[in-house]
């Protein structure tokens, strides 16, 4: 019921735009509900009454939804009353509902639970507008769905719709102490100092804004679940949290450690098969939903990165699920269990050692061992969110269980939300692989769905972490993520083109130039961060070990987190093919694992993943690889450096709020995409002994490194790993007082960008004062505060910043000083500093 018969999207044919004025703090995300111009709003003839037939809390938003978006876009009033007024009216209900009032209404064909359809009706001549919902769930789908396509101007039609899959659920990785694992957006919107919040009002935004995307489920505490979590006291407590979301039809779900039984309920043991342990789960799930009657289950994440898990009884992860799902079955809840269970103790030296193995050699031979209320929580790729991975073939394995993707709308391993990267087309290149199971057409999508294997369950999973931040995910930009996953949930056939466009609109308006410049920059910035991070599937190449946000090589290699890409002076990559590595791409469907095997076959942006070469090998563009890393890196970092100029040209057309907040997250992204290239690039140069043709790597005219200049109490010191730094050093000043570094100019007259890169470490707020000729030009603090995780206070490649100021004319003989005052732990750092003709 998608594509073909949904409402139709008609653009009407004028846009009309409404000047912005007041500031916007982006917390009403794409539910904004501005005014339309008046010449577009007249176009809407619609009713202006709103009967909800139904009762549920659910049916009430439905009504009052649409009444407050179609007053705000439109202007009017939209009273909203249980009967009919003897007028024009909105008629909301589910079809039995709708009858009630409307007897002669027929259903065209009954909805699904939780679709819609839109009809017009005429009757005792009144002119109506049916709503119907195959649940209250499906007519609040239905309410938002009218509203965006009114935002967006376009017609709406009569039509109907129905979401893709039954799991559509975010995951939320907050701690009950109020901060968010990888969370980059402040604080917990649910819980403070091990309890959850005494105001809840952002809980039940945040339930509206889910909703108004098709999101049916969240699951409210961390993955890594506090031992806590299933005591009586606290299930009272998140009690609240499911009756803040219960009007927006989103169930609330928990994460929960297998050792409950034990920590919680003091028995002797956790071991799924002990009858006492299922007694256990039994009641506590009675325990459960008493408190919370629409409790939608459990998520478990067990014998993965020191959780524990069924194998300490030599027991499977079926045996642990099941024991679970049958307490939760009887109440309609589901269980939804991990598919990332690997072990992170691998030994470095065992080349067949593979963590990618992992998802299909645990689960596998469990395929139809599951009850039907087990969903296996897959992440989309095998190894962990990286920027570029191959799907997990465990996908295609699965045929007898229920299974859901996991995505990750929170940036960890992808900026952190400071740097502007769309998942979408990420999302959309993992759903639209074509498993080739059973030699037939099975794109993950579809399995799942549900479809490929005709299994009941399945779906969607997105761990959100949004945070207390007015914008929800800190940059202005990356609520297009957010957005993204529910559409994709409720219709994974949409296009990356279709959901932006759509975001956009709702976001800033139907402005065709912001619209323009706001899609071509969101479309284009996964490849963008890709091209100046991690190449050719050969992972992300941040710290693994420290936050996940810099550049730090190395760190993935020698240890037994399996993020390996086994790089030595020869070659790169991991040989994970069937003939001579760890035989990973066995566990692929055979077409599709035959494509991966051969490096004829194997697409470039997988290379690295699936194959170990020579760094001169040559890829499929005829390119060597080597020269690939520093072209791709040059060109990114470029791309990167062009968000602030064209962002600028849309100064003026929309808020000034939003606007500068996000010229100022563009400009810091540009000036990291640098400290990504120069790493990256350097990094390879070394450990490949092949130089850049283009002699761009390593050779830096404009620059001035800091330990190269005249210092007044700076000292310089070695910066770990050394690709973070320019010439792997930096400077400190390690006393109270400022300390200054004084350079005389050479360079050509002209008007210059001054950059100046510095370590912005959040151990205190170092002040910087540039002088020409002892005249202050620029002054700054590093006060950064993301990503606000963990406080990194290393000068590396995630405190690395470029502040720039522009438009300076210079002459030769100038004399240029940097004076920095350092603060508390933070003595001032310096790396270099930069002159580039204008
Ligand atoms: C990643 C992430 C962890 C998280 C884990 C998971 O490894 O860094 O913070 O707990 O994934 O998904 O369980």
């Amino acid at each position: 019921m998608r594509a073909g018969n949904a409402l139709s999207l008609l653009a009407l044919s004028f846009l009309l735009i409404v000047p912005y004025a007041h500031p916007e703090t982006g917390e009403q995300g794409w539910l904004r509900y501005a005014a339309l111009p008046q010449q577009a709003a007249r176009q809407y003839r619609m009713p202006q009454h709103i009967v909800a037939t139904g009762q549920s809390a659910v049916a009430r938003s439905a009504a009052t939804e649409l009444a407050r978006g179609l007053h705000s876009m439109l202007g009017e009033n939209f009273p909203v009353s249980s009967t009919l007024p003897g007028e024009d009216s909105f008629v909301l209900g589910t079809p039995t509902e709708i009858q009630h009032l409307l007897p002669s209404w027929n259903a065209p064909s009954a909805p699904a639970p939780e679709g819609f359809s839109l009809a017009t009706f005429a009757a005792q001549g009144h002119h109506y507008w049916v709503l119907a919902g195959g649940t209250d769930r499906g007519e609040l789908y239905g309410a938002f769905r009218i509203l965006e396509l009114v935002a967006q101007q376009k017609q709406v039609s009569p039509g109907s719709d129905a979401p893709s899959s039954p799991i559509r659920w975010v995951n939320q990785w907050d701690n009950f102490d109020g901060s968010i694992e990888r969370g980059y957006a402040g604080r917990s919107i649910f819980f403070d100092g091990g309890h959850v919040r005494a105001d809840l009002t952002r809980v039940s935004e945040y339930g509206r804004l889910l909703a108004s995307v098709g999101i049916n489920g969240a699951t409210v505490n961390n993955v890594n679940s506090d031992l806590r979590t299933l005591d009586p006291q606290m299930i009272k407590e998140l009690a609240r949290i499911a009756d803040a979301f219960r009007p927006w039809g989103v169930r609330m779900s928990l994460s929960v450690d297998l050792s409950s039984p034990l920590v919680v309920g003091h028995l002797r043991t956790f071991d799924p098969v002990d009858p006492a342990v299922a007694t256990w789960w039994r009641n506590k799930a009675d325990e459960i939903y008493k408190a919370i009657p629409d409790f939608g289950g459990f998520v478990i994440k067990a014998d993965s990165e020191g959780r524990v898990g069924p194998s300490k009884y030599g027991r499977t992860p079926a045996q642990a699920a099941n024991v679970v799902a049958r307490a939760l079955r009887p109440h309609g809840g589901v269980v939804l269990y991990r598919g990332f269970v690997y072990n992170n103790h691998l030994d470095w030296n065992d080349l067949k050692a593979d963590r990618a193995r992992a998802g299909y050699d645990n689960f596998r031979a469990l395929d139809g061992e599951f009850d039907r209320n087990v969903i296996i929580q897959i992440k989309h790729g095998p190894i962990d969110f990286q920027v570029r991975e191959p799907v997990s073939p465990l996908f295609a394995a699965l045929r007898h269980t229920n299974q859901a993707i996991e995505l990750q709308i929170t940036q960890e391993y992808t900026g952190q939300q400071r740097h502007m990267v769309f998942l979408v087309p990420m999302w959309k290149v993992a759903l639209d692989t074509d498993m080739r199971a059973q030699n037939r057409s099975t794109p993950v999508s579809e399995i799942v769905e549900g479809k490929s294997f005709h299994q009941p369950l399945g779906g969607f999973v997105g761990v959100a972490n949004v945070g207390l931040d007015a914008n929800w995910l800190h940059h202005p930009m990356a609520m297009a993520n957010l957005y993204g996953f529910g559409r994709l949930a409720w219709n994974p056939e949409l296009t990356t083109r279709q959901i932006i466009d759509s975001w956009t609109r709702l976001t800033f308006g139907n402005d065709p130039k912001v619209v323009f410049i706001v899609n071509g920059l969101q479309e284009n910035s996964w490849r963008v961060y890709e091209l100046y991070t991690g190449p050719l599937g050969i992972g992300t190449l941040t710290n693994i070990l420290g936050i996940h946000y810099g550049p730090g090589i190395e760190s993935a290699e020698r240890n037994g987190w399996g993020q390996w890409f086994r790089a030595d002076n020869k070659g790169i990559g991991m040989d994970r093919t069937v003939a001579t590595g760890t035989g990973y791409i066995g566990q692929y469907p055979p077409e599709l694992a035959k494509i991966y095997e051969s490096l004829e076959t194997c697409p470039d942006s997988l290379l690295l993943f699936m194959h170990h070469v020579p760094y001169d090998y040559v890829l499929h563009d005829g390119k060597t690889l080597v020269q690939y890393v520093y072209d791709s890196h040059y060109e990114g970092a470029s791309l990167a450096g062009s968000y602030p100029s064209r962002w600028k040209t849309l100064h003026g057309l929309i808020d000034d709020q939003r606007y500068y907040e996000t010229l100022g997250m563009f400009e810091y992204q540009a000036g990291h995409a640098i400290v990504w290239r120069d790493a990256v690039t350097e990094w390879f140069q070394r450990i490949s002994g092949i130089p850049d043709k283009l002699g761009r790597v390593g050779h830096y005219p404009n620059r001035i490194e800091a330990e190269s200049m005249q210092a007044d109490g700076y000292t310089a010191v070695d910066v770990t790993p050394w690709e973070t730094a320019s010439g792997g050093k930096a400077v400190v000043c390690n006393r109270s007082a400022p300390c200054t570094l004084t350079t005389r100019l050479g360079r050509p007259d002209g008007i210059y960008s001054i950059s100046v890169r510095y370590f912005d470490l959040r151990t205190g707020v170092s002040q910087y004062d540039l002088q020409l000729n002892g005249k202050s030009i620029a002054h700054w603090a590093a006060n950064a505060i993301l990503p606000p995780a963990t406080v990194d206070p290393h000068l590396d490649g995630s405190t690395s910043t470029l502040f720039t100021v522009s438009d300076i004319r210079l002459k030769s003989g100038d004399t240029l000083t940097l004076r920095g005052t350092p603060n508390q732990a933070e003595p001032a750092p310096v790396d270099y500093i930069e002159l580039d003709k204008q």
